[in-house]
């Protein structure tokens, strides 16, 4: 899949301001293939899909049977994930941030697929991806706080309201939203993103809540990982010797002694987002290795 669009910023999360509004277009439509899966027939979206658990996600629904909608701020890498799939997929430049972009996304999926079934809400950043400015309770700063929410918060908050509306029509859907186990702890040096995660984790009941309310069929639940190996952590564990150091480290932290696969945090969201979780909403998986089951060594 190819989106031929400026590039307005990166996965970091920083944006130029004047570029211009994202093309977003449908491919690989003549990969057609009989599919039969557990997301058989459904139209899902997942934002953040052009790496780590997020492709992860997409590669999971594919092989389910689902048509995705591979978006991400780095639309080269949402693309290439579209692309390299080998069943029927499309790509979006979509920064999650953006209501513009969200609006764009959903005029081209109700134009390319009709509808839309299912939403993984998972782009997110650490707000730790570039540079050493702390994000302790004590010195981070107002514009690097705003900054974490407007990705992890805001742009699950536009995600939902979005979906909702393309939703609403057919009064179905699930709504999956990846959040952290920092929603249920404090993180000392990380504020701002465990703050945003606790957002998502409430929001989400919300979400749900209000569905319910409207007589809507439509589901919103979230998942919390705990540490998964992807290029998020790469700020955090630096290269060479030291990188498998700070690895054993941090594994130990876990009481799983490991990182999850991102396969393993697509699973759930698989289950979240097919009929098998038909009685599931407002509902908060945590999958974290055992890290918020309590102490270890008591
Ligand atoms: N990796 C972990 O240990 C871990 C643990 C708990 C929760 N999570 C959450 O899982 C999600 C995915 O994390 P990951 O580890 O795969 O991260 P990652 O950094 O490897 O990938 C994140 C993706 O999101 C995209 N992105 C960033 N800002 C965006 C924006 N404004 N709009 C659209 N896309 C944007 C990036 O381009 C990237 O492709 C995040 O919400 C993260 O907070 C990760």
């Amino acid at each position: 899949m190819v989106i031929r669009a400026v590039d307005r910023g990166d996965s970091a999360g920083r944006a130029n301001s004047l570029a211009p509004a994202p093309f977003i277009r449908p491919t690989n439509m003549n990969k057609g293939m009989e599919m039969s899966g557990r997301l058989n027939g459904k139209v899902a979206l997942v934002t953040g899909g052009g790496r780590g658990i997020g492709e992860a996600i997409v590669r999971a629904f594919a092989d389910e049977g689902a048509h995705v909608w591979v978006s991400d701020l780095d639309y080269r890498a949402a693309g290439a994930v579209a692309e390299s799939l080998e069943v029927p997929a499309s790509a979006a430049r979509l920064d999650v941030r953006r209501e513009e972009d969200w609006k764009a996304a959903m005029n081209a999926i109700r134009n390319g697929s009709g509808r839309l079934d299912v939403l993984v809400n998972n782009a997110g950043i650490t707000g730790l991806e570039t540079g050493n400015a702390p994000h302790d309770p004590e010195q981070c700063t107002l514009e690097d706080w705003r900054a974490v929410h407007r990705t992890n918060l805001d742009g699950v908050f536009l995600g939902c309201k979005h979906a909702l509306q393309m939703m609403r029509p057919t009064g179905r859907g699930a709504i999956v939203n990846i959040s952290s186990h920092s929603a249920m702890v404090g993180v000392p040096r990380a504020a701002a993103y465990a703050s945003s995660k606790a957002g998502v984790r409430n929001h989400t009941k919300t979400v749900a809540l209000w569905c319910a309310s409207q007589g809507l069929e439509i589901r919103c639940n979230s998942i919390h990982p705990g540490p998964v190996l992807t290029p998020m952590w790469n700020p955090l564990l630096g290269e060479g010797a030291e990188r498998d150091e700070r690895m054993t480290e941090f594994a130990r932290a876990t009481p799983a002694n490991r990182f999850a696969n991102p396969s393993e945090i697509a699973a759930a969201a698989v289950l979240l987002a097919s009929d098998e979780a038909a009685f599931m909403t407002g509902s908060e998986l945590v999958i974290d290795g055992g890290l918020l089951a309590g102490p270890l060594n008591l």
